[in-house]
């Protein structure tokens, strides 16, 4: 058995592959689990106590040496170390590091807090998990309000009975918080995730981005309001994009308003995107309704504001003409590639 395993290791000494086929030949060879080593602990066990003694060592030894081999070896193919430098054309171009890119709705979601941090508007976050009061109550939605419904809302935990908890539709809750925690004046923008209870589909999905604006003072008025939103276009969209106020209705602003643009795809002429009016929507607005800011601890006497807000994804629409929501959250690369252009 001794002469055996001297005639192994000479042969594990000289071994010295070509190629990875080979290694693991050897691998199987010597150290598979029917492989020579098996096998000598196998012949091991009839041997005298006598012989065990000194064999016991050569054998232990004997395996270690195989295993670091093959370890040695294979660590150096891993590493290329044993590509023949005859094999490398060194004249070929070398492969390039694909650069990233960020995502259209993150391009245009910048875009438009840089345009208002211009005009003096601060950043400013929320939490996307929500209680009722901040989603809605301090927002001066009645109790029976049909926004509240299961169907739009995804309510996570029940207080008392009442549905209390949820994901928050709308990013307007931070307004809440922000009033709340502070002292006017306030001018934020706050940008941020929201869900609602939808079937997913080419024109909705149960999550979106919002970009809400507040700004309270003393002697805010609506000509403020539409003068700040109509510079916002300008830069957004360009000089000369049209703008027009349709009353409206939010339960948190009074007077409100919808804010459409001259379509920026067909500039006004009539196309599939503005449905052949020539106008889109783009924000609902208002001057903050004064229960609000007393929901808020701020007195309504002494300080008027304003607020809009905006669907990200409806913005990103009209900029790129992207028709299904769909492609903004499945990450599919050939999508994200086109936005390479636009880094930082
Ligand atoms: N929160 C509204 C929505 O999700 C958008 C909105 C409308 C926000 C008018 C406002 C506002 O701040 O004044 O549809």
């Amino acid at each position: 058995m001794q002469d055996q395993i001297n005639q192994y290791t000479a042969e594990i000494e000289a071994f010295n592959p070509a190629n990875a086929d080979e290694l693991e030949a050897f691998r199987i060879k010597y150290l598979g689990t029917k492989g020579i080593i098996k096998d000598l602990f196998e012949q091991f066990k009839s041997v005298s106590a006598e012989e065990k003694r000194v064999l016991g060592k050569v054998l232990n030894q004997f395996k270690q040496s195989a295993e670091a081999k093959y370890q040695e070896l294979k660590e150096q193919f891993e590493s290329g170390a044993q590509q023949s430098t005859a094999d490398i054309d060194l004249t070929l171009p070398g492969t390039g590091l694909e650069v990233g890119s960020r995502h259209p709705l993150s391009l245009v979601q910048s875009e438009i807090v840089d345009i208002f941090k211009r005009l003096g508007f601060v950043v400013a976050e929320g939490p996307e998990i929500e209680d009722d009061w901040h989603n809605f109550s301090a927002l001066n939605f009645p109790d029976e309000h049909p926004a509240r419904d299961m169907q739009d809302t995804f309510f996570i935990k029940k207080n008392n009975g009442k549905d209390d908890i949820a994901l928050r539709t709308h990013t307007s809750s931070v307004q809440v918080r922000m009033m709340e925690n502070g002292k006017p004046p306030f001018r934020a923008i706050m940008p941020g995730r929201v869900y609602r209870n939808e079937a997913i589909s080419a024109r909705a999905h149960c999550f979106f981005h919002q970009i809400e604006g507040l700004y309270v003072d003393e002697n805010v008025s609506f000509a403020d309001l539409k003068q700040t939103l109509y510079h916002f276009v300008q830069e957004l969209y360009g000089e000369g994009t049209k703008v027009r106020f349709r009353p409206s209705y939010f339960p948190f602003t009074e007077p409100s308003a919808e804010m459409d643009i001259s379509c920026t795809i067909c500039k006004g002429a009539g196309c599939n995107m503005c449905k052949y009016s020539g106008w889109v929507e783009i924000l609902g607005c208002g001057m903050v309704d004064p229960n609000v800011l007393e929901n808020c601890g701020i007195d309504s006497k002494k300080y008027t504001g304003f607020a809009f807000g905006m669907g990200v994804e409806r913005i990103a629409n009209l900029k790129y003409v992207i028709r299904d929501l769909r492609l903004f959250s499945e990450n599919d690369v050939r999508f994200l590639k086109q936005f390479k252009t636009e880094m930082i």
